[in-house]
């Protein structure tokens, strides 16, 4: 059987880190595509030489010609531009928009088949305008954040219970905004929910809801942090586990920017919620029975992002 075919769209920090881990974990021959294709190719280059220390015969190359990406299996795009001081949060979308178009256009003449996941920001907006531009079929268009978010929870929660990061799960849906929506009671530690940890006295509820909040806060605070520039590493592994579960059928069941076709009350819509990848895409959209606290938090979130939403359709 030929090697699986990885295209990552944009080479920047988070590209850079895909296509290592890529390579690492030997998901297939990583085609780096970036608009500035010294970048691109100076990554793939210094990776290859990486491989061949390594004994791994992965093949890398960078580009910045579409038709290298032919036939790709999977496409994870974080091409776009970060937001520079003087730019208003419309002139980052309306740029990013234009990039989303042009990632599209590529990705539908060379890869129409591919599994894409969709990273650049602002995210919920991003996966909704290149599911828009590229046409590909719903099951093949999600956006990575509640992966990252849900991580982000389960570490807050690990180093805060004294439990290993291995025993906890946590969940966060909704926009990949300051109201995303942490669900305390589909978040668990060996399997005993949050609320129930509370009443056994095993975390205190002052303590639960700072978690939740710093989760929410979690992409500004390394922003701060870094003053240059935004989480990578994350980010990276959390697409490349939905890029596995596809190529290797796995049927993970993750939080991820999915297009709604009335579930959960929306419609013409990418929000993130449960989902399961398979070798045939999103397979099957989960539905939660969300208690009423918990719909409120949901449909907040999910009213940003149909203002963004709507942005994105003002300006086509
Ligand atoms: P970066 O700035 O390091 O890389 C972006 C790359 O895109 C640059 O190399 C740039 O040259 C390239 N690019 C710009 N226009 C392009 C075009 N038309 N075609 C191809 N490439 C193009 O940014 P980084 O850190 O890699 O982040 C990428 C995106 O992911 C950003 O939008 C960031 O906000 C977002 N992000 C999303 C997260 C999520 O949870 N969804 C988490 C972290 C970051
Ligand atoms: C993050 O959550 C900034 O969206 C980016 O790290």
């Amino acid at each position: 059987m030929s090697r699986r075919k990885i295209a990552l769209i944009g080479a920047g920090n988070i590209g850079g880190t895909l296509a290592l881990l890529s390579m690492q974990r030997q998901l297939g021959d990583v085609t780096l595509f970036d608009v500035f294709g010294g970048t691109a190719k100076g990554k793939a280059l210094d990776l290859s030489q990486m491989a061949s220390l390594a004994g791994n015969d992965m093949h890398l190359k960078g580009t910045d010609s579409y038709a290298d990406i032919k036939g790709a299996d999977v496409c994870i795009i974080t091409a776009g531009f970060p937001r520079k001081p003087g730019m208003g949060r419309e002139d980052l979308l309306q740029k990013n928009l234009e990039v989303m178009k042009q990632v599209a256009s590529g990705v539908r003449e060379y890869a129409p088949k591919a599994f894409c996941v969709v990273v650049t920001n602002p995210l919920d907006a991003m996966v909704y305008a290149f599911h828009k531009a590229s046409n590909l079929p719903k099951s093949h268009v999600v956006g990575m954040a509640g992966v990252l978010d849900s991580t982000r929870f389960r570490m807050f929660l690990s180093e805060e219970l004294q439990i290993s990061r291995n025993d906890i799960q946590a969940f966060v849906l909704g926009g990949h905004g300051d109201d995303m929506v942490p669900l305390t009671r589909f978040s668990n530690a060996g399997g005993i929910p949050l609320p129930q940890l509370v009443e056994m006295g095993m975390l205190k509820q002052d303590k639960l809801d700072a978690m939740v909040e710093r989760t929410r806060k979690g992409g500004g605070e390394i922003v701060q942090l870094l003053g240059n520039g935004s989480a990578f590493y994350t980010p990276a592994l959390s697409a490349i586990e939905m890029a596995e579960s596809y190529l290797y059928d796995q049927k993970r069941l993750l939080p991820c920017a999915t297009y709604l076709e009335g579930e959960y009350g929306y419609n013409n819509i990418f929000a993130g919620v449960p989902i399961i990848i398979g070798a045939n895409g999103v397979e099957k959209v989960v539905e939660l029975q969300l208690e009423p606290n918990e719909k409120e938090a949901f449909e907040r979130s999910m009213a940003s992002v149909q203002k963004t939403v709507d942005e994105v359709n003002a300006f086509n």
